[in-house]
């Protein structure tokens, strides 16, 4: 019956993801992330990222779905990326630059936050608003498929926030792993474990003698009901 519901759920926002942007496409509404943009660089929030973070809240919330982290799964975000504190930090998958924004206000002055985005719209808005937010000094978009832009990358990392594609999680995170970009202790936060169903990469974490894996349990982005999760998984290089 729970996955019933998550599946329901589920097609729910997908269906509604297609209408939005077929009716987008030709020209019956706007975009929904260039509502979302206009909103953010309008609402007088300039170098104020709570301000942005709460106007992109508020749409997710109020008027439609959008697929940030959102605030309930953020603010753990935030939490794994204070105790973890990381020089080299790597998101894979940035939408409107909303987690990046919560990542990056978190960083000390000498870390660095690599991100990857696969479409050129999002990556073009992204940037917009984590420039809007005053936090861009510390930031490296990069603009690409992650499994194409993973082997350029030129340094080890502490900390990634896998938030791509859900099939492409594990296979990426085996390839960095082989390519051995993951530092001893890094710590790899995936999100939506839940709500698609991510056995094979949970599998795969939680029965790994490299990681050590926990789970939290939460309600998917910008709803009070639904169920998901995050999986929080330590790297051990030497095991
Ligand atoms: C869930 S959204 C990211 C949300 C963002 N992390 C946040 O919380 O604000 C997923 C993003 O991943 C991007 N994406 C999907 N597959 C990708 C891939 N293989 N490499 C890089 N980005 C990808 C999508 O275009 C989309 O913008």
């Amino acid at each position: 019956m729970k996955n019933l519901y998550r599946l329901l759920d589920l097609t729910k926002i997908l269906i509604n993801e297609v209408i939005d942007y077929i009716a987008s496409y030709f020209g019956v509404k706007k975009f929904k992330v260039d509502t979302v943009k206009d909103l953010v660089l309008k609402s007088g929030n300039k170098n104020n990222p709570q301000g942005i973070l709460d106007t992109i809240d508020f749409f997710g919330w109020n008027k439609a779905f959008l697929m940030n982290i959102g605030d309930e799964k953020g603010l753990l975000l935030e939490k794994a990326i204070i105790e973890k504190n990381p020089k080299h930090c790597l998101e894979l998958g940035v939408y409107l630059g909303y987690s990046s924004i919560r990542i990056l206000r978190n960083l000390q002055e000498d870390s660095i936050l690599t991100s990857i985005e696969a479409s050129n719209k999002y990556y073009e808005i992204s940037k917009e608003i984590v420039s809007h937010s005053g936090l861009n000094n510390q930031w490296n978009p990069l603009r690409g498929k992650a499994k194409n832009v993973i082997p350029s990358l030129g340094e080890k990392y502490d900390f990634v926030f896998l938030d791509h594609w859900k099939d492409e999680y594990l296979s990426d995170l085996k390839t960095m792993k082989s390519l051995e970009l993951l530092n001893d202790k890094a710590v790899i936060f995936a999100d939506n474990v839940v709500l698609f169903n991510m056995e094979d990469y949970l599998s795969y974490v939680r029965n790994s003698s490299f990681f050590e894996s926990k789970f939290i349990s939460t309600k998917r982005e910008y709803s009070k009901t639904q169920p998901d999760g995050i999986e929080i998984s330590t790297f051990n290089k030497d095991d």
